[in-house]
């Protein structure tokens, strides 16, 4: 099948590129930027040189394909979708614009008009551990929030198993610099960002709404924190969890189990010791895996649960194409089996 990617020129749009160059059943068609018009994709995506000596295409000149995968970065969230999906039958947009159900919420967490309802209703949420069967076949798509991915993969478990937690779940979301995108501002400026340990938000995380839905939990079951820290690539996430009746291990297990059987890309990482013991991001760079972990204190009350990704891979481009398998029926690892590197 034959896919452009808009928006070519940003972090999420470059992986895209990468992806989907090596994918079995995928044909690139056009990568658009309206700022990198006519310039070769391999001069702001180094890694590409030598594996593809396309052109970025004007916005204007894209023509019909078979699926469009959006990666706009701003807060206007990109090119109107109507215009876009005049181009082909099948559309994943990777920014926020159909991530939420609730036109108030959206209003509320993004200060902009939310999408038609129509729209809203048809989009389906792209995280196949949660919505493969409504994905298959599926028309339009949206992609996750990258930190979001690793928290409600992280709480899926507890949350299925439905144990009452005695206060709101705790979260810290710890972000590498790429998840802001390739356009410099004044928080990326290398004097800021380097070496940063920043809380950019102590609470109301815009993420926690995507959770809160995704699970079917009301948002106050939340306290979502969101750190810069000193990554380029990465999301690492824990989760505080006091439950109201104690767990033992073997329950916890068997809950991971249950969620995770047979997920080609959520891996449970839990040893009792190892250096490797719990969720990593930095072994994670440039995959498609969401590692998943715990951690459970003597009196079985209180839980931290503990989610690791790459926010471009399984929280970003990753996803989109995971979804794309998902929706055009494709063996669901096509194009992504890269397994990371160590030592990086
Ligand atoms: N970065 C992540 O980790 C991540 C993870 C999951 C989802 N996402 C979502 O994926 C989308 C792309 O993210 P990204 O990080 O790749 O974005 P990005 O690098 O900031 O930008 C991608 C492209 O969007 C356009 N753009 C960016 N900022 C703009 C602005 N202020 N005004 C107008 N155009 C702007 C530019 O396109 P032109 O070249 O055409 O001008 C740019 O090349 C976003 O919606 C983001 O929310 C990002």
């Amino acid at each position: 099948m034959r896919v452009s990617v808009v928006g070519g020129a940003g972090y999420v749009g470059g992986e895209l590129v990468r992806l989907l160059l090596g994918h079995p059943g995928v044909t690139l068609a056009q990568v658009s930027s309206a700022s990198h018009a006519g310039r070769p994709l391999f001069g702001v995506h180094p890694n590409l040189r030598g594996f593809t000596d396309r052109r970025f295409a004007a916005p204007g000149d894209l023509e019909p394909c078979d699926a469009v995968i959006v990666a706009h970065g701003g807060d206007g969230g990109g090119p109107p979708l109507a215009a876009l999906r005049r181009l082909a039958p099948r559309l994943i947009d990777c920014g926020p614009r159909l991530r939420l159900r609730d036109p108030a919420v959206f209003r509320a967490i993004y200060g902009s008009e939310p999408e038609p309802a129509d729209l809203l209703a048809e989009a389906v949420y792209g995280l196949p551990e949660l919505t493969r069967s409504a994905l298959a076949g599926a028309t339009l798509v949206s992609g996750p929030g990258c930190s979001a991915v690793a928290t409600t993969l992280a709480l899926l478990p507890l949350a299925r198993a439905a144990w009452p937690l005695a206060a709101p779940a705790v979260v810290e979301a710890r972000f590498g610099s790429s998840a802001a995108g390739a356009r410099p501002s004044a928080s990326a400026h290398h004097p800021e960002r380097a070496g940063a340990v920043r809380v950019f938000a102590a609470e109301g995380h815009r993420h926690g709404a995507e959770v809160a839905q995704a699970l079917g939990w009301p948002l106050d079951r939340l306290s979502y924190a969101g750190v810069a820290v000193e990554m380029v690539r990465g999301i690492a996430v824990s989760v505080r969890c006091f439950l109201q009746e104690p767990v033992t291990e073997g329950q916890l297990w068997s809950a991971f189990r249950q969620a995770y059987d047979g997920e080609p890309f959520v891996r449970i990482v839990a040893q009792r010791q190892g250096l490797h013991r719990l969720p990593d991001p930095r072994w994670l760079a440039g995959t498609n895996l969401c590692d998943v972990g715990f951690a459970l204190d003597p009196s079985g009350r209180r839980l931290t649960l503990l989610a690791a990704l790459d926010n471009l891979g399984k929280g970003g481009a990753g996803a989109a194409v995971q979804a794309l398998n998902c929706m055009e029926g494709m063996p669901e690892t096509a194009g992504l089996t890269f397994p990371g590197l160590h030592p990086l």
